[in-house]
């Protein structure tokens, strides 16, 4: 509903994203739809409904919804929600590409796209890596015939000038991803700067409770969205219907619970800054972040994940262990903080004291006094 005689404040469009006019005596939000199959008389070519492999009226209002806030106004905007962030990333790179493609992937990004890459090149095609920071991915376009974004990028938060990045690479006939996932739709829209697909799972801020699991891919018309349909019919990365209506329940406090997350985040960095046992704190929010210019010039938010490094592993175990508002869990954009230590999965290029904080919607007060106590606690060793 991007209606702007209603009003197009974020707050107000979250609200009633994806609904159904009102009808007197009808709940506002109409409960998920639990079906396997429909009543499908006679020819099924105009049916909306035939199987639920295929389609689902719970997943058609969340599609509606995203698409509203992806792509205001937009009235060709396409979403496909999907069973979670990687059945979503693997529909856009599985099916937009075939044997002797050129795939550019960030070298930075979420540690699964290095298992994509393995599934890309044994499919044949051919997969070249360079960092987000800095544009980097700009010199391996050459031939390329899709690009992979993440901006900002799990778990470094480095930024790229997507804007830039897309006009090089449509100017090679290549189309563009972006990983929408840090961002969310309110804090970045990645079609409005050009991109072919806004891609992103919706298990972390976008649904911001920590209990569903969801992915999304949202284009421009029908034709870039079918064979991502088709993919979803065909390897049946399909959401539960009650996943899906509690995701779409969850947007209606996305603007509350990611502006009070941003501004969460960025009073912990500037507490982390003042810490000399603390070093490269990144938040591109921060004031002289190395990704800090270009956020703000394509960011409207800029989310809640915080990383720094602790002096070591050890260092960095008893910090964890320390927080007590802050669980250990890995995931992030939930509405109660976590942190980890990333180096404990071993697919990072990070450093082994490098901690991921997630800052949920606590008190900001509370939070900073938990991480500074935290770091005393640890520094005693
Ligand atoms: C940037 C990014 N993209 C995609 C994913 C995958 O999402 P999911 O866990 O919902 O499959 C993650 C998960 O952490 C992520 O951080």
């Amino acid at each position: 509903m991007a209606d702007g005689r209603l009003g197009d404040g974020d707050g107000t469009r979250v609200v009633r994203a994806g609904l159904p006019e009102e009808e007197p005596y009808a709940p506002p939000m109409p409960g998920p739809v639990l079906a396997a199959h429909y009543h499908l008389p006679g020819d099924p070519a105009d049916a909306p409904y035939t199987y639920g492999r295929d389609d689902n009226p719970t997943w058609a209002a969340l599609e509606r919804a995203i698409s509203e806030l992806e792509a205001p106004g937009d009235e060709a905007a396409h979403t496909t929600v999907f069973a979670s962030g990687m059945a979503a990333i693997s529909a856009v790179l599985l099916s937009r590409t075939k044997p002797g493609d050129v795939v550019v992937l960030p070298s930075d990004g979420y540690n699964l796209l290095v298992s994509m890459r393995e599934r890309l090149e044994s499919h044949g095609v051919t997969v070249r890596t360079a960092p987000t920071g800095g544009d980097a991915q700009l010199e391996a376009l050459d031939g390329a015939t899709l690009l992979w974004i993440e901006s900002p990028s799990n778990p470094g938060l480095d930024v790229c000038d997507i804007r830039r990045l897309v006009d090089a690479a449509h100017e090679r006939g290549a189309l563009v991803a972006v990983d929408n996932t840090l961002a969310t739709p309110l804090g970045q829209r990645p079609l409005a700067l050009g991109a072919d697909y806004s891609v992103a799972s919706g298990t972390k801020a976008l649904t911001g409770h920590g209990d569903v699991l969801l992915g999304y891919v949202t284009c421009r018309g029908p034709e870039p969205a079918a064979p991502v349909r088709l993919w979803r019919k065909t390897v049946g990365a399909v959401p539960g219907p009650m996943e899906t209506w509690l995701a779409h329940r969850s947007l209606a406090t996305l603007e509350l619970r990611t502006a009070r997350q941003a501004v969460n985040a960025l009073a912990v960095a500037e507490a982390l800054r003042e810490r000399p046992e603390v070093r490269d704190v990144r938040h591109p929010g921060l004031p002289g972040d190395p990704a800090h210019e270009v956020a703000v010039r394509q960011m409207r938010r800029f989310g809640c994940v915080v990383s720094f490094t602790l002096p070591d592993k050890a260092f960095a175990e008893r910090f964890l262990a320390a927080l007590r508002l802050v669980g250990e869990a890995t995931s992030f954009g939930g509405v109660r903080s976590t942190a980890e230590r990333r180096g404990r999965w071993g697919g990072d290029a990070v450093p082994e004291g490098f901690v991921r904080m997630s800052v949920g919607v606590e008190d900001a007060v509370d939070l900073i006094a938990d991480v500074r106590a935290a770091l005393d606690a640890a520094g005693r060793g």
